[in-house]
């Protein structure tokens, strides 16, 4: 594990890709790529931010892309319309919750080690457009993991999270409807952090991260806080869907709180059919078997009663025996969370030996509730809360008459009532990095490479100015093949930035670029000035808010004693 990385821009926000291949235009004027060269896919978080293919993303990590869900956002954001925002993990939670006016929140957090740049604008942005859709917002500043990842100085730390609270309230965050806060201050985070980490281990944090023998402990520390940042918003009133905006990079510690989000659980809720055990594949089989065999039995007297219809287990395995399960869909998710085509007939055999150990047992579908770290009290509590026909058995309870998302909620109601977390799964959203203005990825070592959001005006411009482009080598031959807005720096700060909401603009340049009737020099001329006015306009802005950051309660001047930093 490489501590010292060079690219201190924050991985989060927008360090860029260096080879990303042309895709074809969408229909809204964003762009999508085609596949790239094979390569390693690799999620670090404190290494560099590439990502050489994104579909990658999806076969190897079980990311979701967003085109799945985008039909569910009642009024998607320009980033989300223009595939800027590829990928997600449940989304769906959230967009639904939006939907229906009920309660969600979105989280991101920004490591202070140096400018907020136009990488940083995007997150800024999401977690705003989440708040103005009602949700509950949250900014973190992620000093702990600065200073321990990144050596960075109490100093530094101060000065830079001054300037991105700045721009993110300049960019319109509500900071009385929201939160902004940072690690170090947070006793709330840090207590929810000490009880997740009972529930991680070293050699995790090895498999996830590369951590080794030289990390030091307070890097590990820094995880573990991110995990309760991530989890935080749950805290807050009550368990709702939560979104992470991040960069892919920081899918490591989305996968990572999923996991411990649901390692704390009190119960875990399945669904079984009888007294043993079944793994979602298995489960799948045994449910064909009985649906089949329950609509047979329930002929004679027209209606499907559970608790009449006399299906044994032995039975189900004579069907079982018969059926010939469906061929799994293409393995896609690697190690996602759940996937939606388990291997049928790779379960088939275990689950024809459980039915026939089951033998006469009747079959009847049932939710499940597994003690999994309820105290003695919180259990009893369980059972008595659970309606209906139920059963007790050591470590279990089943309930015959409660659906599945009705025995989700006692659970949720229960454990929460008896001092636990009840935390849902966090989801998270992915956006692309941004290519660097000279071509390569976006890097602070590189000034010219990216738009820093403190940069004066005419400097914004003229980087604009000399940025590379997707066009051709002569006024003529661009004319006559036309751009490649798909390979163009210029065009993506279109898309990701300066046309802001305005889809028409994108599509034209788009279109004017690649059918040539555009030349680069009044492209980027044009958009040379609109950063101008983007960047005049947010540093005006930026000054409006000091009075506001002033007001919050954000200790923007720690007295934190401690090391220099490893310079
Ligand atoms: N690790 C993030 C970064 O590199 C910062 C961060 C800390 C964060 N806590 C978070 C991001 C919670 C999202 C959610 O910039
Ligand atoms: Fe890029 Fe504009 Fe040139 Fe097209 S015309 S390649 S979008 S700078």
């Amino acid at each position: 594990m490489d501590e010292d990385t060079p690219d201190e821009t924050g991985p989060s926000a927008a360090g860029g890709p260096p080879d990303e291949t042309a895709g074809s235009p969408r229909a809204d004027g964003g762009t999508e790529r085609a596949d790239g060269p094979a390569e390693e896919v690799a999620l670090d978080p404190w290494g560099s931010a590439s990502v050489g293919d994104y579909a990658d993303l999806f076969e190897e990590f079980g990311i979701e892309a967003f085109d799945d869900v985008a039909d569910d956002v009642v009024d998607p954001h320009y980033l989300m319309r223009r595939g800027v925002i590829f990928g997600h993990r449940e989304y769906d939670a959230v967009a639904e919750a939006m939907a229906n006016d009920e309660p969600f929140a979105a989280l991101s957090g920004f490591m202070p080690t140096g400018d907020p740049h136009i990488g940083h604008k995007l997150v800024f942005d999401e977690i705003i457009w989440h708040q103005e859709q009602g949700g509950d917002a949250f900014g973190l500043i992620a000093d702990l993991e600065a200073h321990s990842a990144r050596g960075m100085s109490w100093n530094e730390i101060d000065e830079h999270a001054r300037n991105y609270l700045l721009s993110l309230l300049a960019l319109g965050f509500d900071a009385e409807a929201g939160e902004i806060y940072r690690q170090s201050d947070n006793r709330e985070v840090q207590d929810l952090g000490f009880e997740l980490g009972s529930k991680a281990n070293f050699s995790e944090f090895e498999a996830i991260y590369g951590f080794d023998g030289e990390t030091n402990i307070s890097h590990m520390q820094s995880v573990v806080t991110q995990t309760a940042d991530i989890l935080y918003p749950q805290l807050v009133d009550e368990p709702k869907p939560t979104v992470i905006p991040v960069g892919p990079d920081q899918d490591p510690h989305v996968r990572l709180t999923r996991d411990l989000a649901t390692r704390v659980r009190y119960f875990k809720v399945t669904e079984a059919f009888a007294s043993f055990e079944l793994d979602d594949a298995e489960r799948q089989l045994v449910r064909a078997a009985y649906d089949a065999l329950a609509a047979e039995g329930a002929r004679d007297d027209g209606e499907i009663d559970d608790a009449e219809t006399d299906v044994r287990c032995e039975d189900a395995a004579a069907w079982l025996a018969d059926y010939e399960p469906p061929a799994p869909a293409d393995a896609g998710e690697a190690d996602g969370d759940a996937p939606d085509t388990p291997d049928l007939a790779a379960a088939k055999p275990t689950a024809l030996d459980k039915l026939r150990a089951g033998g006469k047992e009747p079959l009847r579908p049932r939710v499940r509730f597994f003690d999994r770290n309820a105290t003695d009290e919180a259990f009893e509590a369980l059972i008595e809360a659970v309606d209906g026909e139920k059963r007790v058995f050591e470590g279990h309870v089943d309930a015959f008459d409660l659906t599945r998302g009705e025995a989700e909620s006692v659970a949720r109601e229960v454990e929460i009532d008896h001092g636990g977390f009840g935390f849902r799964q966090p989801s998270s959203i992915y956006h692309r990095f941004m290519t660097g203005l000279t071509g390569g990825k976006m890097s602070s070592s590189i000034p010219a490479s990216h738009i820093s959001l403190l940069d004066d005006p005419e400097d914004g411009y003229d980087k604009v100015k000399a940025a590379t482009t997707g066009g051709r080598d002569t006024a003529e031959k661009q004319r006559e093949l036309g751009g490649e807005a798909d390979e163009c720096p210029v065009y993506e700060l279109y898309a990701y930035l300066l046309a802001g909401d305005d889809d028409e603009l994108t599509k034209t340049v788009y279109a004017e670029c690649v059918n040539g009737e555009r030349l680069c020099g009044g492209c980027k001329e044009q958009a040379a000035e609109l950063m101008r006015e983007f960047l005049e306009d947010h540093q005006e802005k930026r000054e409006e808010a000091e009075e506001l950051l002033a007001e919050l309660d954000i200790d923007l001047d720690s007295d934190r004693r401690g090391t220099g930093g490893e310079h």
